[in-house]
């Protein structure tokens, strides 16, 4: 997507304010003075644009658009189907979501709507070519954003026949379905599609491949949605890009899927701050902005994140000083062109009526919050050149939704909790410490360009998954497994024959069993040929090491002495297995043994202090480092270069509480 400026703003809902046309035009004014020149439009508008079916209200939306425009701020025009208005509820039924149990949810709150019912797409189809003729053409329109947060799934008759219609043409035959899923177990065995249910606590919830091919399912069907609302508007010829806003770490859907359809990836990310440590926090947010940057491996948008305090997290917390600047300006390191807020105004009643905004009840532009905001609009307007730069890695992390599904879906080895994802964060964490920029990928994505492949918990490999690490390793890849990988295939199934699945000489071991430990209960993994020691938890996996060199071994249990972490030579590579849970400190040490070994390219030489996070953007001439300070305290920065033109920020030498520098450096 070509921009001329960083986008700032975020949503606005007018339609909650078009009886007072003084706060509208209070609000223009507010906008321009934080050099607000972006907002989203239209997001859950659509009781205000269709009262009754058929008869469209569109003249506020298009003298609200006439208005920003005027004044210099651009639209994202949304697609109301995220909610929809009483009289569409109660005239066609089959709109709302059946529950699991069976039961058809009432009319009320947002994102329940059937996918499948052909009514409501119809009914979507309708207004979103109505909302295209009338703005397609409109200067104001840079980007159409359709929906909003896709999620969740519907169990009803519609769906129940879509999704057996899906399984058929997956499987042609039902002796192939019975095959795939196992069903043989317990007598579960199915005679015809017809007889194939959606999961449910109340029926069949047993059969893992039926779990897992119901998500796909859900996946495919939103996508379809998705698809459909997509095509109404090209069919009227819209020349803008298109995206959906996705979500934080979302379980519900495949992103991979959808993001084929968009041309822009955008998400809502609202990290919970002062919790943690705040340097957690934001490695937990890098690690999402990462993923949605990797779906295209391009910049993204970050469509929403919250001014002040988020009323529907547990505690609604006020940020400290700087750290909304800090947030915003993450984005941007990690490849966002935007910092988009939600909400523009705050509403004054329903259930987000104390979610922080950028004007909020008092209305007036004196305030804390305001002020930050409008200084972040100052400086965003001052990094057009960051524009047309992207985010170069060389290590990947392998972070896949259709494994963690199955993967937590097993009973076994440890129900009381896995921890894939603090698994693959001590990866990344550890990869950030040594100032590395990290992709973070599906087991779709190509591995070639990478020199560094980190694989955690990779249970399961999709459809020639080894072969794809194989031919990695083979080239001169570096790729670290750990404990409980390649185990089960594609539906499932537990590979026979030894795992991980198809590796066993690339990494010159088998698995043999996996221990899973009570909460609580360490292990510890000590070196062989030096004198560290580390503690480890939760699973281990018990190793014969065949070709493979032992780097450490366990130090408890009657398995002590046997290996846990391993490096095997295999062609021009080296495949390393992590066998346990390990701590942190482990990881960090780990990866600075590898970066001295691979010396891969780090965003700035020397040491990087505890409380500082590292990114960088590039061109073909130039390179822009962001260096973040997430301590509510001066850390000083010479153990690490701090060459370059400082273009934005106050020193070098040291950062002061929640503050980022940014540098310029010829490449
Ligand atoms: C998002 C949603 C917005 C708003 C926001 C509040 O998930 O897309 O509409 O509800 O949360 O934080």
């Amino acid at each position: 997507m070509k921009l001329e400026k960083i986008l700032y703003g975020g949503d606005y809902n007018p339609e909650q304010w078009l009886h007072r046309p003084d706060i509208l035009e209070q609000d223009i004014q507010s906008m321009k003075e934080a050099k607000i020149n972006t907002v989203t439009l239209g997001v859950f508008a659509w009781s205000m644009l269709e009262k009754e079916e058929g008869v469209y209200s569109f003249e506020w939306l298009e003298t609200i658009i006439n208005n920003l425009y005027d004044n210099g701020i651009k639209v994202i025009l949304a697609t109301p189907s995220g909610a929809r208005p009483k009289w569409l509820a109660d005239r066609y039924e089959e709109v709302l979501r059946v529950r699991e149990d069976g039961v058809r949810y009432r009319f009320g709150g947002r994102h329940n709507h059937c996918y499948t019912s052909k009514k409501y797409r119809e009914m979507v189809k309708k207004i979103d070519t109505e909302l295209a003729k009338r703005f397609s053409n409109h200067p104001a329109i840079l980007l159409w954003h359709i929906s909003n947060e896709f999620g969740g799934d519907c169990h009803c008759e519609l769906c129940q026949t879509e999704f057996r219609h899906w399984l058929q043409n997956k499987y042609k035959t039902i002796e192939a379905l019975n095959q795939s899923w196992n069903t043989t177990f317990w007598s579960h065995r199915y005679d015809s599609f017809e007889q194939v249910e959606s999961p449910s606590s109340i029926g069949e919830c047993a059969v893992h491949g039926l779990n897992l091919d119901w998500k796909r399912f859900v996946t495919y069907q939103t996508t379809d949605f998705l698809k459909e609302e997509i095509k109404a508007l090209k069919e009227v010829g819209i020349t803008q890009p298109i995206t959906t806003n996705f979500m934080y770490d979302y379980q519900g859907l495949n992103y991979d899927v959808l993001a084929k359809e968009l041309d822009v990836i955008s998400w809502d990310s609202y990290p919970v701050w002062h919790k943690k440590e705040d340097i957690v926090t934001a490695l937990d947010n890098g690690f999402q902005h990462d993923y949605m940057r990797s779906l295209k491996h391009q910049p993204f948008l970050l469509m929403e994140s919250c001014p002040s305090s988020t009323n529907w997290q547990g505690v609604s917390k006020l940020k400290r000083p700087g750290v909304l600047t800090n947030a915003s300006l993450q984005a941007i390191a990690h490849g966002s062109d935007s910092v988009l807020y939600f909400q523009i105004r705050q509403s004054k009643g329903s259930s987000e009526k104390f979610h922080g905004a950028v004007i909020d009840h008092y209305g007036k532009t004196d305030t804390r919050v305001f002020r930050e905001i409008s200084s972040i609009g100052e400086s965003l307007s001052n990094l057009t050149q960051l524009l047309g730069t992207n985010t170069k890695a060389e290590v990947a992390i392998v972070y896949d939704v259709e494994n963690r599904w199955a993967m937590e879906d097993a009973q076994g080895p440890r129900n009381k909790g896995l921890h894939y994802h603090e698994s693959v964060m001590k990866s990344y964490r550890a990869c950030k410490k040594l100032g590395w920029n990290v992709d973070v990928i599906s087991e779709e994505q190509d591995l070639t360009n990478y020199s560094l492949v980190i694989a955690p918990m990779l249970y399961l490999f999709r459809e020639g998954m080894e072969q794809k690490i194989r031919a990695f390793v083979k080239q001169g890849g570096a790729f670290v497994l750990t404990y409980w990988s390649g185990i089960v295939d594609e539906n499932d199934s537990c590979f026979l024959d030894g795992t991980p699945y198809g590796l066993m000489d690339v990494f010159g071991l088998r698995r043999t069993e996996t221990d899973g430990l009570y909460d609580g209960e360490k292990n510890r993994v000590v070196e062989v040929e030096g004198d560290r020691v580390y503690e480890c938890e939760t699973l281990c996996d018990l190793l014969e090491a065949t070709t493979a060199k032992t780097l450490m071994v366990y130090g408890e249990e009657f398995y002590k002495g046997t290996p846990c972490i391993t490096e095997h030579q295999y062609e021009k590579g080296f495949a390393y297995y992590i066998g346990a849970d390990v701590e942190q400190r482990f990881y960090d040490d780990f990866y600075k043994m590898l970066q001295t070994t691979l010396s891969l390219k780090q965003i700035v030489a020397g040491t990087i202090p505890d409380g500082i996070e590292v990114n960088s953007r590039e061109n073909e001439e130039v390179e822009y480092i962001f260096i973040q300070n997430y301590k509510n305290e001066t850390i000083m920065l010479h153990t690490m270069n701090v060459e370059g033109e400082l273009l934005y920020g106050k020193d070098k030498e040291q950062l002061g509480a929640y503050e980022t520098i940014i540098l310029k450096r010829k490449k």
